[in-house]
């Protein structure tokens, strides 16, 4: 993992390094207002960023959920393209994580049981014997602190929080910011920072569900895309990785051309059956940028033109293709979201890298940062 100095430094460096209070801000606005309250009467607050062409996205200090994102079609029509709800109530209860930052580790761990330093760790298992997404209560559940900023980019919001020690059977202390900014060429880009008091593990992804025709229409197994990976790490029926590291050459895995997601979803392969469908982290391309940004995946929607980069300086992302949507939840103006009615493509560490000593490293040492970055990037195609 990329360190940038101790705890101090870093504190200094997430309030200053081109990060400005909000009183600056003169480009975008950004419009602050409740967007409802929790059963416990806790008030949620939602974010409005609307950019110079119309587009825009909305924000909220729970779970830093992505709660709508409209970009334009090829005709200029706007369409809000991310899952989601209505109000906050569900957020907690019915959701899937839509639009959700995921951890303090993103993706499973084996058992929730990892070693550090000698010491053995029990996190919350809270998918069958797994560990998911940060437990029964991860990052995505927090209501966090939120606050207008004015970047070098662009304006945006950054939500922070602190993970005491123990939680969900973390050890240490860690602090985390994530900072939304949404510019003028429909780009949103997140900017991940996290400090560690002691030594601990930490992996962070943004967990938006997207649907290119408009959230709620449709399946998206005729989006195309491409994927800049020779290699992914197959799972086993509990979907922990095997530890393999294998070809995607000659399989349904191979993405390194564009290809329409339903293409190959059907054939017949243990590790589709294992995901019901795709649910796997690929291995990013990326030895000559090694901590620089690369383009990890291209998402496009043929019928609306609407195109989707993922640039990121992670090692890894996670392609899974809506597997477990089936009807059954209703978002956002009562639509019921359909089975595979949208994909996420979650930039990330490879899942269970704690018990996986050749993946790359997730281990955070006390008195350390990690920063990390992922942009989606939207266009039109004719
Ligand atoms: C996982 C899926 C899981 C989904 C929602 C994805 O990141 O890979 O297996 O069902 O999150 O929990």
């Amino acid at each position: 993992m990329k360190r940038i100095g101790t705890l101090l430094l870093v504190a200094a460096s997430m309030l200053n390094a081109g990060w400005a209070l909000a009183e600056q801000d003169s480009r975008m606005k950004v419009v602050v207002d409740e967007f409802g309250k929790l059963v416990d009467g806790r008030g949620v607050d939602r974010y409005t960023i609307e950019n110079s062409s119309g587009a825009s996205i909305q924000l909220t200090n729970l779970g830093a959920v992505i709660l709508s994102l409209k970009v334009p079609d090829k005709k200029g029509k706007l369409d809000d393209v991310v899952l989601g709800f209505d109000e906050p109530a569900p957020y907690l209860t019915d959701s899937p994580y839509f639009g959700a930052v995921v951890g303090r580790y993103a993706n499973r761990i084996d058992e929730g049981e990892f070693s550090l330093n000698g010491n053995n760790y029990s996190l919350a298992t809270n998918n069958d014997q797994n560990h998911l997404h940060g437990g029964n209560l991860g990052f995505d559940k927090l209501l966090w602190d939120g606050q207008v900023v004015e970047t070098d980019l662009g304006t945006g919001v950054r939500f922070s929080t602190v993970s005491d020690d123990g939680d969900e059977g973390y050890p240490g202390q860690l602090f985390v910011a994530v900072t939304y900014v949404f510019t003028d060429d429909n780009a949103l880009e997140i900017n991940y920072q996290s400090s560690a008091v002691d030594d601990t593990v930490v992996n962070l992804s943004q967990h938006s569900y997207f649907n290119l025709a408009g959230q709620g229409d449709g399946s998206i197994l005729d989006h195309t895309l491409q994927i800049n990976a020779d290699f992914y790490t197959p799972v086993d029926r509990t979907l922990i990785p095997t530890g393999e590291i294998l070809s995607v050459k000659q399989t349904p895995f191979d993405f390194t051309q564009p290809k329409p997601i339903g293409r190959d979803i059907k054939a017949k392969h243990e590790q589709l059956s294992f995901g019901g469908g795709y649910d796997h982290n690929w291995v990013l391309r990326r030895s000559e940028f090694e901590g620089q940004m690369h383009l990890a995946a291209v998402l496009t929607d043929p019928g609306s033109g609407r195109k989707m980069e993922v640039l990121t300086d992670q090692p890894g992302l996670q392609f899974y293709s809506g597997n477990f949507l089936d009807g059954s939840v209703t978002g956002k103006e009562g639509v019921a979201y359909a089975y595979r009615g949208a994909l996420a493509l979650e930039t990330q560490h490879y899942p269970d890298s704690p018990n996986q000593p050749h993946f790359p490293r997730t281990t955070l040492r006390g008195g350390e940062s990690f920063t990390t970055t992922t942009i989606y990037r939207f266009s039109v195609v004719n």
